[in-house]
């Protein structure tokens, strides 16, 4: 399917309705896209990025149906196999082809893909290439999500191709995002699992990327917005320091001792006027949870001791959390257990990468009694005033 941007530029990509998983861990549940733009200049003809390998049929039927028999420059905005594995087979087939990329991304293409040194044409921030009549500019927009990304400007369009950066993971039609509620949903899962633990460097990009004034952003994945407001200003929300007045509860029981305490801290927290989110961890998705992380104030992960530590479950959500560095600025452990163990110190030096103030752990023995639902109302109380002392509840 071929989806014309402006004159001249075309999304040449690829859809994945199909897929399911990303990285062997991340849920698509939309699908996905791998977006390659093709831009005729007068003189030159330039592709932004490619698609995942087993989707260059498609791609190459694109470039066919456009009658496109010659290629200049292969812009490579980030090495990962979904924008760059299908370059060596674009290589074969328009030998006389460049890739245009900076150096690290050459590297990692020289080393993942075995693409020949002598294929590449190494830019560095502001480099300019002129196609006749159209000029890319290339802005270095590194660790979204990986130290090579980029950003290529088509400057004479008012286009940014950001690639991964601004994208969604979501299969659609529309060449430009137009439901905006369920893109927005889309681009801030997709923060979510892959942006979230490169925040501050984030923001730092968002602005050159504002910098350019753009009249659209291209990502290569999911829809273009002809509106760049809209993902700008999502971006700007979600990188910012702001955190909203909710507790997100990650759990996990297995006789129902921990659940009980979930259900009376998830009570107390809303009498204390706290929204809460609750999420047991044996049957949420991954996405799900990454989305609910972005903006909470306070993160619970909840569990009982089994083995004489932490719900492997739990283990592995304080894993994810300390890997995705979230911008909670609480975090809380609490659960039940029979006979001891260490389920505190083991989720302790599982999120030891996150700036959060730790509560002190309410660990009970058995089914919460009485005075437990004292210290579980404690906790709540703890948490309101902290919310308060924040900022983030009056
Ligand atoms: Fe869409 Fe980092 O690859």
């Amino acid at each position: 399917m071929i989806r014309k941007i402006v004159e001249g530029v075309y999304n040449v990509g690829a859809i994945d309705w199909n897929r399911v998983l990303f990285d062997e861990i991340v849920p698509l549940p939309q699908g996905t896209s791998y977006n390659s733009y093709l831009i005729k200049g007068e003189k030159k003809i330039a592709l932004i990025d490619t698609v995942e390998p087993e989707k260059a049929e498609e791609l190459l039927r694109n470039l066919e149906e456009l009658k496109v028999d010659r290629i200049d420059y292969i812009v490579s905005n980030h090495a990962e196999q979904d924008h760059s594995g299908s370059t060596p087979i674009l290589l074969e087939k328009y030998p006389m082809a460049r890739v245009v990329t900076n150096a690290k991304c050459k590297d990692f293409e020289m080393d993942l893909l075995h693409i020949n040194e002598d294929k590449f044409m190494v830019i560095k921030e502001g480099d300019i290439l002129d196609l006749g009549g159209r000029t890319l500019k290339f802005i270095m927009t590194p660790w979204v999500h990986w130290p090579e990304t980029m950003t290529t400007f088509l400057v004479e369009d008012g286009i940014a191709f950001t690639c991964d950066f601004f994208g969604s993971h979501a299969a659609t039609s529309h060449t430009f995002a137009e439901q905006y509620d369920r893109i927005y949903h889309e681009a801030k899962r997709y923060y979510a699992e892959i942006m979230m633990p490169f925040r501050q460097i984030i923001v730092r990009n968002i602005k050159k990327i504002e910098e350019l004034n753009p009249k659209i952003i291209a990502p290569s994945h999911g829809p273009a917005y002809s509106d760049p407001k809209f993902i700008i200003d999502a971006y700007k929300e979600w990188t910012s320091e702001e955190t909203k007045n909710e507790v997100l509860i990650l759990y996990v029981s297995m006789h129902g001792s921990t659940k009980k305490m979930v259900d009376a801290l998830t009570d107390y927290l809303y009498k204390e006027g706290v929204e809460v989110k609750v999420r047991d961890l044996i049957k949420a998705n991954l996405g799900e949870i990454a989305i609910d992380m972005v903006d909470v104030t306070t993160l619970i992960i909840a569990t009982p001791t089994m083995l004489a530590g932490p719900h492997p479950s739990a283990v592995y959500a304080a894993y994810l959390v300390n890997a995705l560095k979230p911008k909670a600025k609480v975090i809380g452990i609490m659960g039940s257990y029979g006979w001891g163990g260490r389920t505190v110190d083991i989720l302790k030096s599982n999120i030891g990468a996150l700036r959060a103030e730790l509560l002190e752990p309410l660990l009970i023995k058995g089914l919460p009694k009485r005075e437990d639902y004292k210290k579980i109302r404690e906790l709540a109380k703890k948490i309101a005033d902290k919310h308060r002392q924040l900022g983030v509840m009056k």
